[in-house]
């Protein structure tokens, strides 16, 4: 035998072994080190070189004979790979399609939008029609039309958030709507008498406290027909609070100033925390621990303003104070939500830092 073969035949045999074991990644450097182009078996054929042309042939024949039996044990070792590969996935990586599927966990609507479902429908209930207006505001409607004109020190109470957009000429500066009193101007554009609106929106002032977040919710009611008094505001308001928050509350009108209604009032509720009395309970119900009650410091907290629209706000909204009148209403959501029976929010920053531990009891 000559030289030539007997390599071929110990490239074969040493392969032999190192092929029953190789897993993919070894089987392709085999691939490499013995049938590549610079591989052994090729490296057999460039001793040929100066050979005649019959041993040549016959050479040839045996390297290709090499080759075949080569690439067919690679294949019959890759095949052998993969059969294994299967059968692992079969026993251990396999879906029963027949079990019961699990359930994903449901979550439930957040806090505050339950509670404005629960205000809107208390409003729809005695014929307020829901409306929602603009969160980014021109300064007319957010103050101009409010009986609030440029620097007029009043505006200082909202403390605004003023936006790095363009003015306009007709309409002013951008703001993050302060308050959602915005709606009153827009909705006397384009409704006439009568008008019954309420409105929910979100609004945002440079304030935190405990009782006082950066972005907060607040709904503007609006009624405008002939003859529209003080009482019907009274009336809407009790109407309200007693949906709201049980019979067994107590509201009270304080007198209060606002550029865009006249007389104005703001809206207290007895405090839900301390049962209107200013002072913590203990453990055991108590009163008289000595905890001040935090949130409303007095037994009393404010949930809005309210009070009879402004001449001067109908008549820039195109009606006509001599035949119609009207009144408005402002009222804090998280406020009005953190009141209700049985919430037992003492900060109300609560609402937002977004914890699974506090949103779940609701
Ligand atoms: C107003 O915003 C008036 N636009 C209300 C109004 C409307 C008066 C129509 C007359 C007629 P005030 O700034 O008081 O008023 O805010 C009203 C309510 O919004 C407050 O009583 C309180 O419940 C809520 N509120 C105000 N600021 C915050 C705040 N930073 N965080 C949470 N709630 C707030």
């Amino acid at each position: 035998m000559s030289d030539t073969k007997q390599q071929l035949e110990k490239i074969i045999a040493d392969s032999v072994l190192e092929l029953a074991t190789a897993d993919e990644e070894g089987l392709r450097n085999i691939e490499v080190r013995l049938l590549g182009r610079k591989g052994e078996v090729n490296r057999v054929l460039s001793a040929m070189n100066g050979l005649d042309a019959a041993r040549r042939a016959e050479l040839g024949a045996a390297v290709n004979a090499a080759k075949q039996e080569l690439e067919q044990a690679i294949a019959h070792r890759r095949a052998a790979l993969g059969a294994e590969l299967s059968a692992e996935l079969a026993e251990n990586d396999w879906i029963d399609t027949t079990e019961p599927g699990t359930a994903s966990a449901a979550g439930h609507k957040h806090p505050t939008n339950a509670a404005i479902e629960k205000m809107s429908a208390l409003f729809e209930r005695i014929g307020f029609r829901r409306a929602r207006y603009n969160e980014a505001e021109f300064d007319h409607y957010a103050f101009e039309s409010l009986n609030m004109p440029k620097d007029h020190p009043a505006r200082d109470d909202w403390e605004t958030f003023f936006l790095d957009a363009p003015e306009n000429k007709k309409w002013g500066k951008q703001v993050m709507t302060p308050h959602t009193s915005n709606a009153q101007g827009h909705e006397m554009e384009r409704r006439r008498p009568p008008i019954r609106m309420v409105s929910f929106g979100k609004t945002y002032r440079r304030q935190s406290d405990v009782t006082h977040l950066t972005m907060f919710h607040q709904f503007e009611g609006l009624v405008i027909d002939r003859g529209i008094n003080l009482t019907h505001l009274r009336g809407t308001l009790d109407h309200f609070a007693k949906g709201y928050f049980g019979a067994d509350r107590k509201t009270r009108l304080r007198p209060h100033h606002f550029k865009f209604t006249e007389p104005s009032f703001e809206v207290d509720i007895s405090c839900g925390l301390c049962n209107g009395t200013g002072w913590l309970a203990n453990d055991t119900g108590q009163m008289a621990n000595g905890t001040p009650c935090r949130v409303c410091k007095s037994g009393w907290l404010e949930l809005g303003g309210a009070g009879m629209v402004h001449p001067n706000v109908l008549r820039s909204g195109g009606i006509d104070p001599r035949l119609f009148s009207g009144f408005a209403f402002g009222w804090g959501v998280e406020r009005t939500m953190m009141m209700a029976a049985g919430m037992r929010i003492p900060d109300i920053r609560l609402i937002y830092n977004n914890d699974l531990h506090f949103l779940n009891q609701f």
